[in-house]
């Protein structure tokens, strides 16, 4: 009921009477009256005023379930996007951990669409085996589950998804942050990564039990590790914007579910390509392509329906990139 409450009152111009939110949700005073606690705890300001009732005057920069869910929360309860359900966490080791946990539990499996979150990872885990710093208060930890009816192939290519969802949805609610991508899917804002996904899958040969894809954006992060300093950067400190995290992440559910509808329409990125080359940094660019022992260098040509990198080198050949094992760079830096 929390997360009803929550909506009622973010929705409502003026004052909500406790009468109204008691009847609405057929619960007494005093369950309303332990809710509106909880919520000033969490770190909402209501003003409550006698025979007028509650109203909120300020929301803290908090990532709770009750918090996403207010604001994606249908008049019939079901909720807007890919998201269904939250599960939050005040810290855990990886957002990616608990949902394969979750998504393998026997007794009650975790369905398509829920979304771990954390405010603190201590365990955050990025691509190639190298770790992801997670501290609590100014970024986004999180992990969406899906159980997709599609091959290992075409699964593959769901972070891709991902990553143009995520673009929409930072430029949705940041006007001034111009954010790009960079291939396969680190967003990348004034040639600075603010975003990273790690997507992994739990599947057979031809079929998929699930998969997780993990994603870090640095939103309102001003303090950087020494190992990352050069390339990260945070929405806040290139636009100077303060956000609120939960919109972003309401507004990726919306944007997500928009994509992964075109998606599912063929299982390849045919219907989506055009919005990630667009959205693609170095299209057009000499990149790098470093493998663990050979190095490509030629013109980035955006990529094909299976997301691969078609990269053009001198001699005219055009070389197909699959992610992996490869990282394409800039040829003087990180893009
Ligand atoms: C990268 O190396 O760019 C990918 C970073 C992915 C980090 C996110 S944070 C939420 C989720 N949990 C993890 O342990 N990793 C991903």
């Amino acid at each position: 009921m929390k997360r009803e409450i929550l909506r009622m009152l973010r929705n409502a111009d003026s004052y909500v009477s406790g009468q109204s939110l008691c009847e609405t949700f057929s619960v007494s005073r005093t369950a309303v009256w332990k809710v509106i606690n909880q919520l000033k705890e969490e770190g909402y300001v209501i003003d409550s005023v006698q025979n007028k009732g509650y109203r909120i005057t300020e929301y803290p920069d908090v990532i709770t379930g009750s918090e996403i869910e207010s604001l994606l929360l249908n008049d019939d309860g079901t909720l807007d996007g890919i998201i269904n359900k939250v599960v939050y966490f005040d810290d855990t080791d990886s957002t990616n951990n608990q949902a394969k946990l979750a998504a393998d539990s026997v007794t009650n499996p975790a369905p398509h669409g829920t979304l771990f979150i954390a405010e603190c990872q201590t365990g955050g885990r990025g691509r190639r085996g190298k770790s992801w710093i997670s501290p609590p208060g100014s970024g986004i930890w999180m992990t969406l589950l899906l159980r997709p009816d599609m091959t290992p192939e075409s699964a593959s290519m769901l972070t891709l998804v991902q990553a143009v969802a995520l673009v929409e949805a930072i430029r949705t609610e940041v006007s001034e942050a111009e954010c790009c991508l960079k291939w396969p899917n680190d967003i990348v804002l004034n040639k600075k990564k603010i975003s990273g996904t790690l997507t992994e899958m739990s599947a057979e040969m031809d079929s998929i039990h699930y998969v997780v894809i993990g994603t870090g954006i640095n939103v309102n992060t001003t303090e950087f590790d020494e190992s990352i300093k050069d390339v990260a950067s945070s929405i806040y400190v290139e636009t100077g914007k303060n956000v609120k995290r939960s919109n972003i992440i309401a507004a990726f559910s919306r944007s997500f579910e928009k994509y992964y509808n075109m998606f599912t329409k063929t299982n390849d990125l045919s219907l989506i390509i055009e919005d990630y080359n667009r959205m693609l940094i170095n299209k057009g660019n000499t990149v790098k392509a470093l493998y663990s022992d050979k190095e490509i260098v030629g013109t980035s040509m955006g990529i094909n329906n299976a997301g691969e990198l078609l990269v053009k080198t001198d001699d005219g050949e055009v070389m197909t990139i699959r992610s992996g094992e490869v990282s394409v760079r800039g040829l003087y830096g990180y893009v």
